[in-house]
């Protein structure tokens, strides 16, 4: 299985993007979950993300937590579309099991170090302020990367938080800046892949026709977290963002994208945490990046439920 750590602001999409990897273990090894504050503040984040391993039923999984702020800004969170907890929707208990002492950034690092290069995935499910501050206080770490997989960004379908930006980037643009400059393989899942991977009502029904506790807390997740989009895009159902990152790590084929250049927007308040994709390669500007455009969204959700009856 191919070791990563999974690095979240939970939020209901982080949520089954968590529950698809910790249902694929033998595509899949989670080293830890690192949150950072996103969607919502921290010390929640922190806490979802166990309360998503104990649904699991996998209590073992080591959560860590990370950066309680963007690296140069304030913080920016999405309680309009996750609630006031982040998860909002199925009613589920206070988690048990322990957070870990060490911070997520130095677990980041010693993790990389500890393994030869090569060998450990990182997936962003949120603003990138834990694998950038990671990248800046330990330079070494870049090399031994074996990719990056983060949900963030667009180009076609630009923004949701601003005209110009999607949510992660927008939220601390100056690590995403860092990230794609480092140097290390990325792949890019953005709201152009995302908003194609829509929970329409048979597809949650699928879900909650698993009749276990995860089938119904995803189900409930989504009739929350959908409404926001419904009333937003008029869209048929929730985009399920984050999950779209670890599908592509046990089914790659379901994507299909363009290796481009992609810079962030830093300095112009109107376009902040743009992801300006050269696309259509009229810059010279390096690829460093591979940029999805598509995703095969049936063949996504039979994936997907199929994992979650595992669980
Ligand atoms: C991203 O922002 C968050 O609200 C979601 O969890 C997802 O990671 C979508 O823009
Ligand atoms: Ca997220």
């Amino acid at each position: 299985p191919r070791k990563i750590i999974i690095d979240t602001d939970p939020g209901q999409d982080d949520a089954v993007a968590i529950l698809l990897a910790l249902a694929s273990p033998e595509e899949i090894e989670v080293l830890g979950i690192t949150a950072v504050a996103g969607n919502v503040p921290l010390d929640l984040t922190a806490k979802n993300a166990r309360i998503v391993c104990e649904l699991a039923g996998k209590p073992d999984t080591r959560v860590f937590a990370g950066c309680d702020r963007p690296l140069g800004r304030a913080l920016v969170t999405a309680e309009h579309v996750h609630g006031k907890t982040g998860l909002n929707g199925p009613k589920l208990p206070d988690p048990k099991m322990p957070l870990q002492d060490q911070h997520a950034v130095d677990f980041i690092i010693d993790t990389l170090r500890d393994h030869d290069e090569g060998t450990v995935t990182l997936c962003p499910l949120g603003p990138l302020t834990n694998i950038a501050a990671a990248f800046k206080r330990a330079p070494d770490i870049v090399e031994k990367v074996q990719e990056i997989v983060l949900m963030g960004g667009a180009y076609f379908e630009v923004g949701n938080i601003t005209p110009a930006a999607e949510f992660n980037i927008y939220v601390d643009p100056q690590a995403a800046e860092i990230v794609f400059k480092s140097g290390a393989p990325i792949v890019v899942m953005p709201l152009d892949v995302t908003h194609r991977a829509l929970v329409t009502p048979e597809r949650n029904e699928a879900f909650r026709a698993l009749g276990t506790k995860v089938g119904i807390a995803v189900a409930e997740m989504t009739d929350f977290f959908e409404r926001f989009d419904k009333e937003k895009y008029g869209s048929d159902g929730a985009p399920l963002h984050d999950p779209c990152v670890t599908a592509y790590l046990i089914r790659p084929d379901l994507f299909s994208g363009r290796r481009i250049n992609v810079e962030i927007e830093t300095q112009s308040e109107l376009t902040m945490g743009m992801t300006v994709a050269d696309w259509w390669g009229v810059t010279k500007r390096p690829k460093n990046a591979l940029f999805m455009g598509d995703i095969d969204a049936q063949g996504f959700f039979d994936l997907l439920t199929e994992r979650l009856a595992r669980l």
